[in-house]
């Protein structure tokens, strides 16, 4: 599936929010929290569905319920956290699994894994990668996979913020995950920031710096 740049006005508004360097820790957080739960909103929007009968007070009902596998949703730590409670309050019952990696500062692009706890049955369930920034990508391909490698068959990316470099590294190593972005932005620096972004998403959630 080509990635996909949520446009609804309620996201763009809240990202616009984001980006401004004003905006403290705790409407930092909440922000990330509310526009997490648009996005899973949008991006749960093709699960199946089946039809059952229940009993209304007034009558015999055909509705209908999720169908198909259960879901798990995966935050790359750190920033990834920051998603969680939002995408939880729309799928209260799904699974959480946590992976961990760090980028290596000597050379920018390899990324080490520090931690990786995943949900039992990981390859039945549908799982949303979640991490607020895409920006080489690397971080977000060597998670998923590393969450392939344990099993994970069906698997979505959701982020906020997303480099075009990231956008299409992400795509090319894993074509079969879908991929959710609130926005597309125009560039990297030197630093590997996402130009114009919003900063240093982990940071800026935790209080940091
Ligand atoms: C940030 C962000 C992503 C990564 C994106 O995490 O949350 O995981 O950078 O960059 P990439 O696409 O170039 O890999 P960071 O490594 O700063 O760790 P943190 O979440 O602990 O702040
Ligand atoms: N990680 C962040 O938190 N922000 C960026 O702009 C790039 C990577």
């Amino acid at each position: 599936m080509t990635p996909m740049i949520f446009d609804h006005p309620l996201i763009q508004h809240k990202i616009s929010l984001l980006r401004n360097k004003n905006t403290g820790s705790k409407e930092f957080r909440e922000l990330v929290g509310e526009v997490s739960m648009l996005m899973c909103y949008e991006a749960t929007r093709d699960l199946p569905l089946k039809e059952v009968e229940i009993e209304t007070p007034v009558a015999l009902a055909k509705t209908k319920v999720i169908a198909g596998r259960k879901l798990a949703f995966v935050p790359i730590l750190r920033a990834g956290i920051g998603m969680l409670d939002g995408v939880l309050s729309m799928v209260p019952a799904a699974k959480v699994g946590h992976i961990g990696l760090y980028r290596d500062e000597s050379n920018g692009s390899t990324t080490h894994e520090y931690y990786c706890k995943l949900p039992s049955d990981i390859n039945e369930r549908e799982v949303f990668v979640l991490d607020p920034m895409l920006a080489t990508g690397g971080s977000s391909c060597d998670a998923i996979a590393q969450i392939k490698k344990r099993g994970a068959k069906h698997i979505k990316f959701i982020g906020l913020v997303a480099a075009p470099q990231g956008l299409k590294a992400l795509h090319e190593a894993h074509p079969d995950v879908d991929i959710y972005v609130g926005a597309l932005d125009e560039k990297l620096n030197e630093n590997g920031y996402i130009v114009p972004g919003l900063g240093d998403a982990g940071d800026r959630i935790f209080g940091t710096k």
